[in-house]
């Protein structure tokens, strides 16, 4: 097959056969075609679409394109989660180990930063010696040990989706329905788990900036985990504010332990306990309500940050970076932005709070790029504070002094004030099952 006419037909507006889209698939995991054809054909893509059944051919193909993930050798239900991506979300560090500690087995496959938003792997690998790329059979072995395995797409786990995945980072190809679905959707589906929870991000740090369009993905995700026999369901929950007050890789690690602590802040807490229950509820472990109870009794009791440290043992890293988090180098430079004005955060831009934190070197601009495991923000203030002109609205680490200028200004342009208080929008939006 000759990739060059299915770009063409794809660009033409033309559905592909099943038979394209898996050639598409394979020839993105075998790397037998150059990065700026598969780039070009996700252009093709992100303008024209795939149509429902090229989604499913195409979350098939991705799927199977590697190893699929045998947990059949493990004991008891297994559970997953995936988030479709925002800024400061970094629940699975949070969740993964409460549903643990309650005895479902967490297989969980986990993605680099992805656009303006964060990702799992790099945060943990913030965390010297962790190892996020495991062979299948070790990523069932870690999970019958502990309960608990957070991995990344290592060589034969959805090796297409792998080689996407980074492409759609830097070529502007992320924010796309049926990319986005069968990406997450071919990793939970050849992650093995039995019963799946997503958290479909909804506002301006999301890639889905509507309800609507959030509600949509949610669907079209929890149909083809349905239609491949899993127990799965979706929360829409608000990204039109960060989660949480940090931002950057190992400054999520931080504050996700704080939050196993029980000193996390208060949306963080809440999204974390009702994805745990969620998933607990899919797995048999009472009602959603019980559940929820359920989860935060492994948070007071420390058996979820217990839980933690044993994975991070298992796969190599240095647990004593959880049990105490001042381990974690701090950043060489810091910077405080201060209030411009008094009056309410009537509202930010969190796509621009995430692109700011990429270009302090959270995130990549090229994909050969490192991350900068200390770079991020911690936010002071966010939508519906009251701040004093003068007061300190976030502080900004990084590696390199120069940065700060435009990222100052560029953090200062997300944000908007009102004299009068901002109507309060719920965490979470709406349950799709
Ligand atoms: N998370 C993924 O794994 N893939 C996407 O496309 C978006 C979020």
């Amino acid at each position: 097959m000759d990739f060059k006419s299915l770009i063409q037909k794809k660009r033409d507006g033309f559905a592909l056969t099943k038979e394209e889209i898996e050639f598409f698939a394979f020839s993105a995991a075998n790397e037998t075609v150059p990065d700026y054809q598969l780039s070009a054909m996700l252009m093709a893509i992100f303008f024209n679409s795939l149509n429902e059944e090229e989604t499913l051919w195409l979350t098939d193909a991705m799927a199977r394109s590697g190893d699929m993930a045998d947990l059949s050798g493990i004991d008891g239900i297994k559970g997953d989660k995936h988030s479709t991506g925002g800024v400061g979300d970094k629940t699975t560090l949070i969740v993964a180990p409460v549903v643990a500690s309650c005895g479902v087995r967490m297989a969980k496959m986990s993605g680099r930063g992805l656009g303006h938003t964060g990702g799992t792997v790099d945060k943990l690998e913030s965390i010297p010696n962790f190892r996020t790329s495991l062979a299948t059979e070790e990523f069932a072995d870690i999970v019958n040990k502990c309960g608990l395995c957070v991995a990344g797409q290592s060589g034969r786990l959805c090796p297409a989706d792998k080689k996407l995945y980074g492409l759609r980072d830097v070529t502007a190809t992320v924010d796309n329905m049926p990319l986005i679905a069968s990406s997450i959707m071919s990793k939970k589906l050849a992650g093995g788990a039995d019963c799946i929870v997503l958290d479909v991000k909804c506002g301006s740090g999301a890639f889905m900036k509507d309800e609507e369009s959030a509600a949509k993905l949610a669907e079209k995700m929890v149909e083809i985990g349905r239609g491949a026999g899993r127990k799965i369901a979706a929360l829409i929950t608000d990204m039109d504010r960060p989660l949480g007050k940090n931002i950057g890789n190992s400054l999520e690690v931080i504050e996700a332990v704080e939050t196993l602590k029980g000193n996390g802040p208060e949306d963080l807490t809440e999204i974390s306990v009702l994805l745990s229950a969620k998933l607990l509820e899919l797995a048999g472990k009472g009602t959603f309500e019980e559940c929820k109870a359920l989860a935060k009794s492994k948070i007071d009791d420390g058996s979820a940050l217990r839980k933690l440290a044993e994975m991070v043992k298992l796969q190599g890293g240095d647990e004593n970076y959880i049990l105490n988090t001042e381990f974690f180098p701090r950043a060489r430079c810091s910077r405080k932005v201060i209030a411009p004005e008094t009056g309410y955060i009537s509202s930010m831009n969190t796509e621009g709070v995430g692109s700011v934190c990429v270009s302090l070197g959270a995130g990549r601009q090229k994909k050969e790029d490192s991350v900068d495991a200390s770079a991020g923000i911690i936010i002071e203030k966010k939508t519906g504070d009251y701040v004093e002109k003068g007061e300190t609205l976030a502080t900004l680490f990084c590696s390199d002094e120069a940065l700060f200028g435009a990222a100052e200004k560029q953090y200062l342009g997300a944000l908007n004030f009102s004299q009068s208080e901002p109507e309060r929008i719920p965490l979470l939006l709406r349950i799709v099952e």
